[in-house]
C-alpha cells in the first residue's frame, strides 16, 4: 500500500479536466446493460469502482468492451440474466453492489456478492429489505457481505418508504422494479441524486417524481419499460472537482478552471455551501448532456467563514463532507454540519475519521451521532502539519487530507493512498498540474 507526502504549495493555477462521474459511469454501465442493443460510453471512469462493476456484469454475461477511448456495452434487454453461482466482487464500491443487487433481484440469477474489508462492514439490510419484498431470496446473512440473492424475471411492485435518502437504495429498488409489471414507488425523506431516474427516462422509461405534503418525495417508475440504446457522454464528476477546487480556495494566489462538470442540481451542495461561506467560485459555459447539466466551474483564494449547514443539504453534498471540513479549518469561526449520520455509513466511519486526523493537526472538533463542528482557525493561522493520516481505505478521507497539506507548514503523510483509484485515477498528476506538492514515498 502507497503513501503520499503533502508539501505546502505556493500556488495553484491553471485548468483541468476531472474524470467522468462515478454515479453516472456505473449506472451507465448496469442501464446499459438492460436496453435492447448496443451502446456507446464516452468518458467513462476507469476507476477500480467502477471496473469492478463491468468485471461483474461481464461476470453476469454482459459483452462490455473497450474501443479506443469509448466503451460498448452490448444489453440484452430487462431480466434477461440467467444462472446461478454467480461470486461477484464488488471491491470497495457500495454503489456498484447495492445497484447490482438490483439489477439480480430482477432477474432469474442467483449471486454471491463480496467486497473489500471497508465494503463489508457497511449496512446491507437497507437493500435486502426492499429487495426481499419483491420477491428476492436472501440466503444467510442479511446486513453484511457476503450476501447471497435469488432474483426473479418478473417482481412483485413495491411501495417502499426509505427512512434514509438514499440513492443507492432507491437505485437498487428501481433496477429491480424495471421487472414488476406493475409500479414500483420508492419514498425518501429528502431527495438524493436522481442520475438513475435521468439515465432510465433518457433511454425510454416513465419516471415521474412528486414532493408530498409532508415534504418527502415519492418517485414512481412504471414496470417493463422497453429501453432503446442511447449513447452516453459521461460528464465530469463535481465530488472529484471538489478536491482542486477547495485546494485553491484554501491556498494563497491560486485560480483554478474544472472543466465540463455535472452541475445536476442534486449534487452541488458542496459549492452552494462554500459560497455561502465566501468563496469565490462561478459556474460558466452551462449546457446539457444526455439529460445531465454541466458547467466549468472556477474558483479562486478566498476568506471563508463558517456556517450552519443544514440538513437538508445533506443529501446534495453527501460524498464532499469531508473535503468541507478540510475548508473549514481556515474559516473565520464554526463551521456545523447538521444531519450527517450517514457518514457514519461511508466507507469508513467520515465523522469519526475526519475528527480524529482534524484534532491531530491541532484543530477543534465536536461529533454528535448526527452532527460535526469544526473548529475554523481562520486564514492566517498556522497549522503545523507533521502527522500521518490513515486512510481507512476511504478515498474521500484520503484526498481530503492531501489537500489539507497543500497548506500546513510541515508535510501531512496519508497512508493506504491505493484507495484513491476508486474514484480519482490520476489524482495525484492532476493535482501536481495545477502545482500542488503531491509526492509518493
Ligand atoms: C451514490 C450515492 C451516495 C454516495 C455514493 C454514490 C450513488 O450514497 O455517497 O458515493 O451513485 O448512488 P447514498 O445516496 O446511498 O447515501
Amino acid at each position: 500500500m502507497n503513501s503520499i507526502s503533502s508539501n505546502k504549495s505556493s500556488h495553484l493555477i491553471g485548468d483541468l479536466s476531472v474524470p467522468g462521474d462515478k454515479s453516472i459511469s456505473h449506472r451507465s454501465l448496469i442501464i446499459g446493460s438492460l436496453v435492447n442493443g448496443r451502446i456507446e460510453i464516452n468518458n467513462l471512469l476507469e476507476s477500480d469502482d467502477v471496473l469492478a462493476t463491468a468485471s461483474a456484469l461481464r461476470i453476469l454475461g454482459v459483452p462490455i468492451n473497450k474501443l479506443n477511448n469509448k466503451w460498448e456495452v452490448f444489453g440484452s434487454g430487462i431480466g434477461n440474466f440467467y444462472g446461478s453461482n454467480y461470486v461477484l466482487n464488488m471491491g470497495n464500491s457500495g454503489t456498484g453492489a447495492r445497484l447490482l443487487m438490483g439489477l439480480v433481484a430482477g432477474s432469474d440469477v442467483e449471486a454471491t456478492f463480496v467486497g473489500d474489508a471497508s465494503l463489508s462492514k457497511r449496512p446491507m439490510k437497507r437493500i435486502t429489505i426492499p429487495l426481499s419484498q419483491t420477491g428476492a431470496k436472501i440466503k444467510g446473512q442479511t446486513n453484511n457481505l457476503p450476501i447471497n440473492i435469488k432474483g426473479n424475471k418478473i417482481v412483485l411492485p413495491i411501495e417502499y418508504k426509505s427512512s434514509v435518502s438514499s440513492a443507492q437504495v432507491k437505485s437498487s429498488i428501481l433496477l429491480a422494479g424495471l421487472s414488476s409489471l406493475g409500479n414500483t414507488t420508492v419514498i425518501e425523506p429528502s431527495l438524493s441524486r436522481d442520475h438513475t431516474e435521468r439515465m432510465l427516462n433518457f433511454f425510454g422509461a416513465n419516471i415521474s417524481t412528486e414532493q408530498l405534503n409532508d415534504k418527502s418525495w415519492k418517485i414512481t417508475l412504471d414496470g417493463v419499460p422497453e429501453l432503446k440504446p442511447q449513447n452516453i457522454n459521461i460528464p465530469g464528476d463535481p465530488s472529484s472537482a471538489s478536491f482542486p477546487i477547495v485546494s485553491a480556495i484554501i491556498t494563497p494566489h491560486s485560480k483554478v478552471k474544472i472543466m465540463g462538470v455535472c452541475i445536476n442540481e442534486l449534487r452541488i451542495g458542496l459549492y452552494r455551501t462554500l459560497i455561502e461561506m465566501g468563496a469565490n467560485i462561478k459556474f460558466s459555459n452551462q449546457r446539457e448532456m444526455n439529460g445531465e447539466l454541466i458547467a466549468d466551474i472556477t474558483a479562486s483564494s478566498s476568506s471563508l467563514k463558517g456556517i450552519t449547514v443544514p440538513r437538508s443539504r445533506a443529501s446534495s453534498m453527501i460524498d464532499e463532507y469531508p473535503i468541507l471540513s478540510i475548508a473549514a479549518t481556515r474559516a473565520i469561526g464554526e463551521t456545523i454540519m447538521e444531519g450527517v449520520e450517514e457518514l457514519r455509513y461511508k466507507e469508513t466511519d467520515r465523522i469519526k475519521t475526519i475528527c480524529k486526523g482534524l484534532n491531530k493537526v491541532g484543530i477543534g472538533t465536536h461529533e454528535t451521532k448526527n452532527s460535526m463542528i469544526i473548529k475554523g482557525k481562520g486564514p492566517n493561522a498556522t497549522i503545523i502539519g507533521d502527522v500521518e493520516i490513515n486512510s481507512n481505505l476511504d478515498h474521500r478521507i484520503a484526498m481530503s487530507f492531501l489537500c489539507l497539506g497543500l497548506i500546513t507548514e510541515k508535510p501531512i503523510v496519508v497512508k493506504d493512498t491505493d484507495t484513491i483509484n476508486s474514484s480519482f485515477p490520476f489524482f495525484i498528476d492532476a493535482m501536481k498540474k495545477i502545482g500542488a506538492k503531491l509526492n509518493f514515498l
